[in-house]
């Protein structure tokens, strides 16, 4: 077996689709407790409006929205009064990791606070004690999308350079009083994903914009200044802290042999995944970045004294989430499917899930080797898995489906590492289920463990272990050797 003894098993949630309780602890509100879903739509509608469901006015009307039935991020699986009985079934299960992210707003209620909320704090103390005693590193993600709200209305959100400094106001808050019990820290989710889904990656409203593309990345730009500073900081506060950056990985084949295809793939690569690694990695703009800001039209301000912020703080480790492949082409005819975050060119030799997404366990094999290759830092699988409906009958899930995306996937994880590849860890998405962050929906379910919620909340809460649940403790307790 390749993995290697300390190789950490894990799973992920992010707080907005796990926690719910918008309301107590003195939880300010944030930006994805205002995504609204209807369950009356549709599957298509459901992925069209993944990424135009926020405008001004559901914006407005959300603020104001007496009732939560069409805000699911509200009230999602209750995992923040939950959260001992969930540890415990992880613990059973085996998990040596735990990857979830902290809320903002639980920590800076309007994100511009003098001080933090002592509340939301010894929430997270509490949270990740509990995992430490019963065996799981930590793995923090600092900001998985939802900012405080009274940061959009009043400074603009990212737009803003002022949302730097309440970043790492806040993300010092958490090295000084979680420090001690975080192993990895990852400041944003998917950083990339600003571009493909700009509310949730960077809080922007369409219909607010005159210049969306270069707002786009504008903010992007004082995200990784946000990024780089918290680096700087951890390791000054921490020293030895790993800091990771992470992207979604949209890992992209040409379509064929022709040259312009295969030029496609390497512009789709470079814009879409590397451009955001190598800046974090390398602590610089690669040398593509004028022609990729004249591809796209972008115009976008750097301030003196950017590039040596952007230099000072590199990130430890490479993270990643990983789903499916894509393919590249000049032909804008090409047959699409639908991807994590975008549409995608369908590739004609892989099958899809239910959402379109295709599935691609060799896919992640190239990944690793390729990111490996040009990072040469530790890689961190930080989420991959299958959206699925369930079925429960007679208080049983029987997710063969899940499994064999899961065992195909850790077969390759197994191949990489063979090549050479420097992989550390593995955090399973979705672990229990959760809302999904693209279509708001509870029945695209991850879990190996089942919660019996529907879209509109209804349902008792209730965790059941899904056959996936057995197979990847029997994974675990192997190292990876037995996957069968
Ligand atoms: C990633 C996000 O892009 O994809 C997660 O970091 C998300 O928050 C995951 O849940 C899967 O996407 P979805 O839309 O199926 O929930």
């Amino acid at each position: 077996m390749a993995f290697q003894k300390d190789f950490l098993w894990g799973g992920a949630i992010a707080a907005s689709q796990a926690d719910g309780a918008y309301d107590k602890g003195k939880k300010g509100l944030d930006t994805q407790d205002l995504r609204y879903f209807d369950a009356n739509w549709d599957k298509e509608q459901r992925t069209v409006n993944r990424n135009i469901n926020m405008t001004s006015e559901r914006f407005e009307e959300a603020l104001n929205a007496q009732e939560n039935t069409h805000y699911p991020f509200r009230w999602a699986i209750d995992f923040y009064d939950n959260y001992k009985e969930d540890l415990a079934l992880f613990e059973e299960l085996g998990l040596n990791v735990f990857r979830t992210s902290i809320s903002w707003s639980r920590i800076f209620p309007n994100g511009d606070d003098e001080t933090p909320n002592q509340e939301g704090i010894q929430f997270y103390v509490d949270l990740f004690s509990e995992c430490k005693k019963r065996g799981m590193k930590v793995f923090a993600t600092i900001l998985h999308y939802n900012i405080p709200v009274n940061l959009v209305t009043k400074y603009g959100g990212w737009k803003n350079r002022q949302t730097i400094d309440f970043y790492v106001k806040y993300a010092r808050t958490l090295f000084k009083h979680l420090g001690n019990l975080v192993d990895y820290w990852l400041p944003f989710n998917e950083i990339n994903c600003a571009r493909f889904n700009p509310y949730n990656g960077c809080c922007l409203i369409k219909d607010q914009e005159e210049d969306y593309d270069s707002a786009i990345f504008q903010c992007t730009h004082h995200q990784f200044l946000a990024n780089a500073l918290t680096v700087e900081a951890a390791h000054e506060m921490l020293p030895g802290s790993m800091l990771g950056g992470m992207i979604a990985r949209f890992t992209t084949y040409p379509a064929t042999p022709k040259p312009e295809d295969v030029m496609q793939a390497v512009l789709d690569e470079n814009y879409k995944n590397y451009f955001y690694l190598d800046v974090m990695a390398h602590g610089e703009y690669p040398s593509y970045t004028k022609r990729m800001f004249k591809d796209l039209n972008i115009t976008i301000k750097i301030e003196d004294g950017d590039t040596e912020i952007l230099k000072k703080g590199k990130v430890d480790f490479i993270a990643f989430s990983y789903y499916m492949s894509m393919v590249a082409t000049t032909d804008t005819t090409h047959e699409k499917t639908s991807a994590n975050l975008v549409t995608g060119n369908k590739n004609p030799y892989l099958k899809t899930s239910e959402w379109g997404w295709q599935i691609d366990p060799i896919g992640l094999r190239i990944t690793l080797n390729d990111m490996y290759d040009r990072y040469r830092l530790p890689l961190f699988i930080a989420e991959n898995g299958l959206g699925a409906t369930d079925i429960v009958e007679d208080d049983k899930v029987h997710d063969d489906y899940r499994i064999n995306y899961l065992r195909e996937h850790v077969r390759q994880m197994d191949e990489a590492i063979q090549d050479g590849v420097d992989l550390i860890g593995y955090t399973m998405w979705g672990i229990i289920d959760i809302v999904s962050c693209g279509t708001i929906e509870m029945s695209k379910r991850y879990g190996v463990i089942y919660v019996d919620r529907d879209e509109e909340g209804n349902g008792t809460n209730r965790r059941i272990k899904k056959d996936s649940f057995t197979w990847y403790q029997k994974c675990i307790n192997s190292n990876g050797a037995d996957i069968e």
